[in-house]
């Protein structure tokens, strides 16, 4: 398949939402949390990403929404596609060396290409708003499509390191990944010419 890095839309200032071409990425509100609820109360989504619990409730999605409005240090996106949410992805800036990319998609939505689109959506916000030169990201070892989604957007693998997981309870192997800020532009202007052609 043709890879398109093809810019975001930025709709609003300060990149409240953001479009790709199937996808729209904005900040969650309160009136989202029954839906987020319900598609990240799933243990194969939890057992994957590091600080969902199991099972997920609504006052769990309550202290997320209220949490990261609070701090600041994450920009946080639900994902919609036809105004349905199908998930979130954000990026996490409070360890100011290594902003990390983190994303899930509600089960019934997986195999879409939707994680890809929207991760690449958000890779794009990063670069453009903020200064650093460098994205992490992290997969389970065990996680084959998340490593896909990375390798996609261009991330390279950079070694293992053990990571506590909350819903597992313990700490388990992850493939950690880099994106820097020249890769990721070659890519987009890579797309870009060969589209033009
Ligand atoms: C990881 C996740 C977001 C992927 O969502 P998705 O929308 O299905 O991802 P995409 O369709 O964009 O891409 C997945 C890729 O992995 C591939 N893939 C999926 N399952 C796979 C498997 N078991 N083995 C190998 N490849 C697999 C798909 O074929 C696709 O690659 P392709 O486009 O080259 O065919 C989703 O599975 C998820 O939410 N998992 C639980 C949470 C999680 O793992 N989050 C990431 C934490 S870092």
């Amino acid at each position: 398949m043709l890879q398109d890095f093809s810019t975001p839309v930025f709709r609003e200032a300060r990149s409240n939402s953001l479009e790709t071409a199937r996808l729209t990425l904005r900040r969650p509100t309160l009136a989202d949390v029954k839906a987020i609820a319900r598609l990240a109360n799933d243990r194969r989504i939890a057992e994957n990403t590091r600080r969902l619990p199991h099972p997920y409730s609504q006052d769990h999605a309550v202290d997320f929404i209220r949490t990261t409005a609070k701090l600041g240090s994450e920009s946080v996106f639900l994902i919609e596609h036809d105004d349905t949410p199908v998930g979130m992805v954000g990026i996490d800036r409070s360890r100011s060396d290594a902003a990390e990319l983190g994303y899930w998609l509600g089960v019934e939505h997986w195999g879409r290409g939707y994680a890809t689109e929207a991760a690449r959506g958000a890779i794009d916000f990063f670069f453009e708003e903020f200064g650093e030169d460098h994205l992490h990201a992290g997969a389970r070892v065990t996680n084959p499509a998340s490593r896909n989604v990375l390798e996609k957007c261009g991330f390279q693998w950079s070694g293992v390191e053990l990571h506590r997981f909350e819903a597992l309870g313990c700490s388990t192997p992850v493939d950690s990944f880099r994106l820097s800020r020249g890769v990721w532009s070659s890519l987009k202007s890579w797309s870009r010419a060969r589209r033009a052609r």
